[in-house]
């Protein structure tokens, strides 16, 4: 999609503006918008749209934003999907206006987030489908150089983020390790500056990665450790960003099976790999100055006469062994090996991404992701950085005073406790043995990384919801400001 700005008049199919509930101040566009607003068919209410069709054959639209009070970047998305979503050819004009509460660049911002994510289709399995239509030109009205830049920016990054979501999409049938490998393949082939490497499961026995092996046993897929490398010319290397995902194209359980009931969603309990494999693309496409080296543990997790048992004791890369409770609790058992190879290959600044814990959407729902952290400034650098892009992240606590959760009778720790408290902390606690040296901060991202239903917003659909993409994309470009 092309991105223009523009001071005066527009040409294009569709002029959309944001308006407040209630309607005041309207654009002077069309003498009958006044009309519409006594009558209340425009009322600014969130989501609603009221559709005008102009001699010339141009569709005026206002797309409700509800109240001014409770106006931010989450409601100029709302209201920019809802336009997108009318199904749009050709150019869209959207309306930048600085009577709104929110910056002219932040509206842009906001504007190509619900445009580009809005549009959205998760259907695409469905056959006989007409092709969808699409806008390939977005006119900022009244937009400056700075809203310019920042929506060109959004929008390379939310079509990254798109990509995260179709391969959470991606039945757990066709998207296996190997293919998600693939897919990391491909990104590296497509940019000078990224490196991709993928250890298969007899080499991640070999490196003693016996955490990582166990989860994959049970599967007749393969599993794959999935390396990018960003090597950007001119960065600094005195950082190395290094991003970890959960990457579990589906999560059965193993032997301490999951209940039937909605565990179809757990082929999106590879979403965090998924962020961090696209994540890493719009770093690249960006150019961003900043070291990334992502590391991605892709494996089933299954039950059979191969699987891992409640009682096996694990040997982890870093030499430390773990008693299994629980097998379903395998996400901290993957990422504990890899978040060891990302230290050791030299990640100055860790932040891992899983869907890890039930509990963290029982506690948070499905908006907010949960932060954990052994580094007070870097918990806060993740979670603004979330909250700036849309992607949202709130701290909770990390504390030694969890650690005993994990203590087991019979090996250093254990990956579950029947206790049932405090499970995402619990989490949080067994995967900081294994972050070595330095900051670490980890994304519990259960709840917003894949939907069971719509959120009713501008993601629009059930399923994956790009969570994350978003975030480091953000995170890189503080960071690499924070160079200069
Ligand atoms: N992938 C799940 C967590 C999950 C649940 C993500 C629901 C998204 C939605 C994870 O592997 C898991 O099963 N966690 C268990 C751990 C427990 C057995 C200690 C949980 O949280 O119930
Ligand atoms: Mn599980
Ligand atoms: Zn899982």
């Amino acid at each position: 999609m092309e991105i223009a700005v523009t001071a005066g008049p527009a040409e294009a199919d569709v002029f959309a503006f944001a308006v407040l509930d209630p309607p005041r101040d309207l654009p002077d566009l069309d003498p009958r918008l006044a009309g519409l607003a006594e009558s209340g068919e425009l009322s600014g209410a969130a989501g609603s749209t009221c559709v005008l069709h102009q001699d010339g054959g141009r569709r005026l639209v206002a797309a409700g934003a509800g109240s001014r009070e409770q106006l931010d970047a989450d409601a100029v998305r709302d209201a920019a999907a809802a336009v997108a979503r009318l199904g749009i050819d050709g150019t869209l004009a959207w309306l930048l206006d600085d009577s709104l509460p929110l910056s002219a660049a932040e509206q842009a911002r906001a504007a190509v987030d619900g445009v580009v994510l809005g549009a959205y289709d998760q259907g695409r399995w469905k056959t006989g489908k007409a092709k969808p239509k699409q806008i390939d030109r977005l006119l900022l009205v009244n937009g400056n150089d700075e809203a310019l830049e920042l929506a060109q920016r959004a929008e390379r990054v939310a079509q990254w983020a798109n990509r995260a979501r179709d391969l959470a999409n991606r039945p757990p049938n066709d998207l296996t390790p190997v293919r998600l490998a693939d897919r990391a393949a491909e990104i590296a082939k497509g940019s000078d500056a990224v490196s991709y490497e993928a250890l298969t499961g007899e080499q991640i026995r070999a490196l003693g990665m016996g955490a990582f092996a166990a989860v994959a046993q049970g599967s007749h897929n393969d599993p794959r450790l999935i390396v990018l490398r960003y090597d950007p010319p001119g960065a600094r290397d005195d950082l190395v960003l290094g991003l970890v995902g959960k990457a579990i194209t589906f999560d059965t359980g193993g032997i301490s099976i999951k209940p039937s009931l909605y565990m179809e969603d757990m082929k999106g309990d590879m979403a965090g790999g998924a962020a961090v494999i696209e994540g890493t693309g719009a770093i690249a496409e960006l150019g961003l100055p900043v070291r990334v080296l992502a590391v991605v543990a892709a494996t089933e997790n299954m039950a059979g006469g191969g699987a891992y048992r409640p009682g096996d004791i694990l040997t982890a890369m870093n030499g430390k062994t773990i008693e299994v409770i629980n097998t379903d609790a395998e996400g901290r058992l993957v990422l504990a090996d890899a978040l060891w190879y990302a230290r050791e290959q030299g990640a100055t600044h860790l932040l891992d991404l899983a869907t890890l814990t039930g509990a963290m959407e029982l506690a948070l729902g499905d908006l907010y992701a949960g932060v954990f952290a052994n580094d007070d400034a870097w918990r806060v650098q993740v979670v603004e950085a979330g909250e700036a892009s849309g992607d949202h992240a709130w701290p909770f606590p990390l504390h030694r005073r969890y650690r005993r959760y994990v203590n087991s009778n019979f090996a250093d720790m254990k990956n579950a406790s029947i206790l049932r408290q405090g499970s995402p902390a619990l989490a949080s606690e067994f995967l900081r043995e294994f972050t070595g040296e330095g900051p670490w901060a980890h994304i519990d991202m259960a709840g917003p990384g894949f939907l069971t239903r719509s959120r009713g917003d501008y993601l629009t659909q059930q399923g994956g919801t790009g969570y994350g993409v978003r975030l480091i994309a953000e995170l890189a470009q503080r960071l690499s400001e924070s160079l200069r």
